[in-house]
């Protein structure tokens, strides 16, 4: 066929490198509405529930048990039942509905209620259930912290220059396994340069996350993922209540901790049961209040490729977001895993989030450039900074980052270079060389610093474990290399632990580690004049923008 140059054109367009693929429900490829999805019903007698969206209690798998038991207050589900979905829909927009009261009627709703509800929002509609819903007032920000190397020079300078520019979290992740043990380290030195009260977590496999978590060389965990089906919960070597209980046991050691789930990985994992991603991801939000985690990471996270292959996939994901908010947990709403080629489209779908504001707009804004990015890249890096600076500054929205300086920048880089050397040295760890600080002060990324000896860091990492070290010798080791400032704020990172205030409902810490939780500074949005407002202080650090055209030069 002779070729139109203009389609041409069109096809060799970023946004045709993506994948996309027609609706499909038996396998699962449909966003919000599959029609094998169950209608919503529940059935309560002598105070528990006997029926769920239309499932007998001896029918039950052992997420609807889980969800029945745990996930859903039995004395309010007839009468939360009984009101339309589309009055819970209307009550979600209705600015003269306040949060609290649509948390009540919400609670005592099944997850295929939960579905309807949101199938009859569009996207500016859940947005402005986000803006209302949303458990803190002001909102915030989470940064990937990796490169190529496990380099933990490289990992505090990143994270120091992440807490500059505003990120309240900061989660770390291995290229090699071993190397967990530093990167927890580097992270927590190198966040605390950056912005007191960063809050710090090292995603690794799960025994030795918990131990890291024990240690003190962590202040939270995240990737405690569930799923939607009974049969992706099996295949993980999982079950709502295995999730529980490593939720107590990071809660018992006063570990802030969040859940992780989204769209899509029922399909990945090839048992969707033929239902909604939206639905499947409603029992995953179940699951994870049920087992008593504050909050969640979610929006398909790193299963987005395929939710943004399906129609309607996009809304669907800040609709599982809204579904999060609406159970009264914390979201933390992924923008996360790199999903297209187009410009445009990752933007666009990042907007969502953005502009009402959630938790955490990203739950992985990676803080380094992609090729360094651990978590196998991220819809916004490094060289994304400034855009997103000027994104914040043109709609007079609060994204959670702010403008910095170069000086800053090389500033705080290379003191938490020091810093690390400094631990490094005085536990007897490999040696950081004044040329490595010096390299990964001015770097951009991995290819810009020097070579380490894998071999010794390894064996240095093992023998770290094996000595037991943990957060007091990290502040120990800080005090008596001349560091007292920096010793001192991690030394209040270990004592946030015993207070356990930070485990609150998506609780930050400000620079004076006094806690903003969705308990002590609530989301307060009520429509034009009430809730947070993007004014102040705040607003005249947005503004200042890198290359301005200055009246006063004229
Ligand atoms: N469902 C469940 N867990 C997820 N994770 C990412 N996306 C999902 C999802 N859709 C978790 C996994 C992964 C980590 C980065 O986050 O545990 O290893
Ligand atoms: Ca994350």
């Amino acid at each position: 066929m002779k070729r139109s140059k203009r389609i041409e054109k069109l096809d060799a367009r970023p946004v045709n490198k993506d994948g996309f693929i027609r609706e499909w429900p038996e396998m699962g490829f449909i966003a919000m509405k599959s029609p094998y999805d169950p209608k919503p019903s529940v059935k309560v007698e002598n105070g528990k529930i006997t029926e769920l969206d239309g499932k007998k209690r001896e029918d039950f798998d052992f997420m609807d048990q889980f969800i029945a038991d745990y996930a859903i207050r039995v004395d309010r589900a007839e009468a939360s039942m009984a009101v339309p979905s589309l009055d819970i829909a209307k009550m979600i927009v209705d600015i003269h509905v306040p949060r609290k009261q649509i948390l009540e009627v919400v609670s005592g709703i099944t997850p295929a209620k939960m579905c309807e509800v949101i199938n009859y929002l569009n996207v500016v509609e859940m947005m402005m259930g986000m803006q209302k819903m949303r458990a803190r007032k002001v909102p915030g920000n989470q940064a990937h912290i990796t490169n190529l190397k496990d380099d933990p020079v490289q990992i505090a300078a990143d994270a120091a220059e992440g807490a500059l520019r505003g990120f309240a979290e900061e989660e770390t992740t291995t290229g090699i396994a071993r190397y967990a043990p530093f990167n927890a380290i580097a992270l927590l030195i190198g966040s605390q340069v950056g912005r007191k009260g960063v809050l710090t977590q090292c995603a690794v496999e799960e025994a030795t996350e918990l131990e890291l978590g024990i240690r003190g060389l962590t202040t939270y965990a995240e990737t405690l993922s569930v799923y939607g089906t009974e049969k992706v919960f099996i295949d993980g070597d999982d079950t709502p209540y295995s999730k529980a209980f490593l939720n107590a046991a990071y809660a018992s050691r006063g570990l802030k901790v969040r859940f992780t789930s989204g769209s899509g990985s029922e399909v990945l994992m090839g048992s969707s049961e033929q239902k909604s991603m939206l639905y499947l991801e409603c029992r995953c939000l179940y699951v994870t209040k049920g087992a008593g985690s504050q909050g969640i990471q979610n929006g398909s996270v790193s299963c987005i490729g395929v939710t943004a292959s399906v129609p309607a996939g996009i809304r669907e994901v800040i609709g599982e977001n809204l579904v999060a908010a609406l159970l009264g947990l914390e979201c933390a709403s992924s923008n996360d895993q790199s999903f297209s080629n187009s410009d445009m489209r990752r933007t666009a779908r990042t907007m969502l989030q953005f502009m009402p504001g959630t938790d955490f707009i990203f739950s992985g804004y990676a803080a380094e450039p992609n090729y360094d990015n651990m978590f196998a890249g991220s819809n916004f890096d490094a060289e994304d900074f400034d855009d997103y600076n000027v994104l914040q500054r043109d709609m007079q929205v609060d994204g959670g980052l702010r403008p910095v300086t170069e000086e800053e920048v090389i500033r705080v880089r290379r003191e938490a270079g020091k810093a690390v050397q400094a631990v490094f040295k005085y536990l007897g760890l490999t040696e950081v060389t004044d040329e490595q600080v010096e390299a990964v002060t001015y770097a951009h990324g991995s290819k810009d610093t020097l070579k380490r000896d894998v071999a010794s860091d390894l064996m240095a990492a093992d023998d770290l474990m094996k000595r037991g070290i943990t957060g007091v010798d990290v502040v120990r080791a800080l005090a008596e290399s001349g560091f007292t400032d920096l010793a001192e704020s991690i030394l209040e990172m270990l004592k946030q632990r015993v207070v356990g205030d930070y485990m609150h409902t998506a609780a930050i810490l400000d620079e004076h580690f006094q806690v903003l939780s969705g308990v002590n500074t609530p989301n307060d949005y009520l429509g034009p004049g009430t809730g947070y407002r993007v004014d102040g202080k705040r607003w005249e650090e947005i503004k200042e923008i890198p290359h301005l055209i200055d009246p006063n030069n004229f």
